[in-house]
């Protein structure tokens, strides 16, 4: 039983994602029809041993579990599977195993991150949940302006200013294509502290075809979105009525806006130049094209793209030393960290360390040569969406790690970074909610846009420090 809580909620997500029937789980059967007599049901070891304790008497990489796999220990009892098994059949048990081992793992962890009386404890800072505002419909982008009030936006269409416990609709922003995944998307705020600063926002932008991606920037002047310029829209041939991975984080730095677009369900497309979708672009922040893109000169080329082979990017952030971080919502076990740099190929779909939701590879390979490799990966996945960078002083230990927020597993992690590398993870939150945007406030706490757990609507809810007691 111990797989069935975790597997239910990606299950879920294969049903939003793909077509969905009532599909046998593919590596989970062929774990049950080949292993289990000898590795136990839930992988804990008979005859064959545990496969969920971490111990890996013939190597631990994925490559070493699969050459176990395919030629066997002759000599222990443990059949060679290669003539039964396909490779991608081996590249999906692999992804399984380590899914079921990292469960195992969470089960154990998840006593740690219970509050006691109302109160989280990490390695570093303890810390208390506070709502702030509720009452939201599905939320994406939070993004504070300089007088402590913040932009909300709800993925059915409306941006709104919330001061205090005031909320106040903004309008006049355009219209959206609000099914599934699309909608009103993320939020960005050029130099938030100058007067009247522009305001940009992503948006599935509607058209005959379906909708696609679309950036546009404006100014808010008395509770109205003015002076609106487009600043970003794929052609028409390249909208599409697929209701998923909009991707469609902004970023804002050094006068350019660097922005994703997932693959809208075409995962091929993710590698095709002459798509917007499974990219990450970059313009001048006033909508110029900048003439040294990797790409401007590639014949057929969508030139804004700044690097390509993504999923479903919907977190990014510029660290204060300059990467460009990047949180990749990724297939079932491929959810990933990187760092995203000019022109360079991320391997969606031709690399992965994921496999289909219905436990069918997707491909059996996790590198390929001029292919970047994450940073950091998640298996099982998280389904990662925000990342932010930890800036303020209110948690000091955190300074200068990164934050990621999850939907399905409901969590906030703290990863670690050193020089450019992931170095460790630590759980902070569980079970709260689904994260839909992460930021740092003006005085240093953790604000969430989140879908509590036990609740329809959505709200802002933030971490807050607990010192001395
Ligand atoms: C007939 C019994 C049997 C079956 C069926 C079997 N195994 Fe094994 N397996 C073993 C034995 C025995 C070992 C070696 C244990 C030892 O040396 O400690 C082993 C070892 C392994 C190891 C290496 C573990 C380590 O510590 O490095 C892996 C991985 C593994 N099996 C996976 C599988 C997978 C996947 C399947 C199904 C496709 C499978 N096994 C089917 C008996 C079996």
């Amino acid at each position: 039983m111990a797989n069935l809580k975790t597997l239910s909620a990606p299950l879920l997500m294969a049903c939003l994602s793909i077509a969905c029937s009532a599909q046998a789980e593919k590596a989970e059967n062929n774990y049950k029809k080949y292993c289990a007599s000898c590795h136990g049901g839930e992988l804990q070891g008979g005859l064959g041993s545990s496969l969920v304790d971490n111990e890996w008497k013939y190597g631990a990489s994925d490559a070493d579990i699969a050459r176990v796999i395919e030629k066997g220990i002759a000599d222990k009892g443990m059949p060679a599977w290669e003539k039964t098994l396909t490779q991608d059949d081996i590249r999906a048990l692999i992804i399984y195993i380590r899914e079921e081992g990292a469960s195992a793992k969470v089960d154990a962890q998840l006593k740690s991150v219970q509050p006691q009386g109302g109160i989280f404890s990490t390695r570093h800072h303890k810390f208390k949940l506070e709502k702030v505002i509720d009452g939201f419909g599905v939320l994406w982008g939070l993004e504070f302006l300089s007088d402590g009030s913040f932009l909300l936006s709800e993925r059915d269409g409306k941006l709104w200013q919330v001061k205090g416990k005031q909320k106040t609709e903004i309008t006049g922003i355009p219209k959206v294509w609000a099914k599934t995944q699309g909608g009103l998307l993320d939020i960005a705020i050029k130099e938030p502290s100058s007067e009247n600063p522009w305001v940009y926002l992503s948006y599935s932008q509607p058209s005959a075809k379906g909708a696609m991606t679309a950036i546009v920037r404006g100014k808010i002047k008395k509770h109205q979105f003015v002076d609106s310029q487009i600043i970003y829209q794929a052609a028409q041939e390249f909208h599409t009525d697929k209701g998923y991975h909009f991707g469609s984080r902004i970023v804002l730095d050094g006068g350019y806006i660097f922005f994703s677009v997932g693959d809208r369900g075409d995962r091929q497309q993710a590698q095709d130049l002459s798509r917007p979708n499974g990219k990450i672009h970059r313009l001048h922040d006033d909508g110029r094209m900048p003439t040294d893109n990797p790409f401007v000169n590639t014949p057929n080329a969508v030139k804004s793209i700044w690097s390509y082979g993504s999923r479903n990017p919907q977190g990014m952030v510029m660290s204060h030393d300059g990467l460009l971080w990047e949180a990749e919502h990724g297939p079932r076990g491929g959810d990933e960290v990187n760092i995203i740099e000019k022109g360079v190929n991320y391997g969606w779909p031709l690399i992965s360390y994921g496999m289909n939701y219905d436990g069918t590879a997707v491909t059996n390979k996790t590198s390929a040569p001029g292919m970047a490799q994450p940073k950091h990966y998640w298996v099982p996945s998280i389904a990662v969406t925000a990342i932010d960078e930890y800036t303020g002083s209110a948690f000091a230990r955190w300074a200068n790690h990164l934050l990621v927020g999850s939907l399905a597993r409901q969590e906030v992690q703290l990863l670690e970074v050193k020089g450019g590398e992931v170095i460790s993870t630590e759980l902070l939150l569980k079970n709260q909610g689904r994260i839909r945007d992460l930021v740092v406030g003006p005085e240093g706490f953790i604000y969430l846009a989140m879908n509590p757990d036990n609740q329809k609507g959505s709200g802002v809810y933030r971490l807050v420090p607990v010192t001395s007691m």
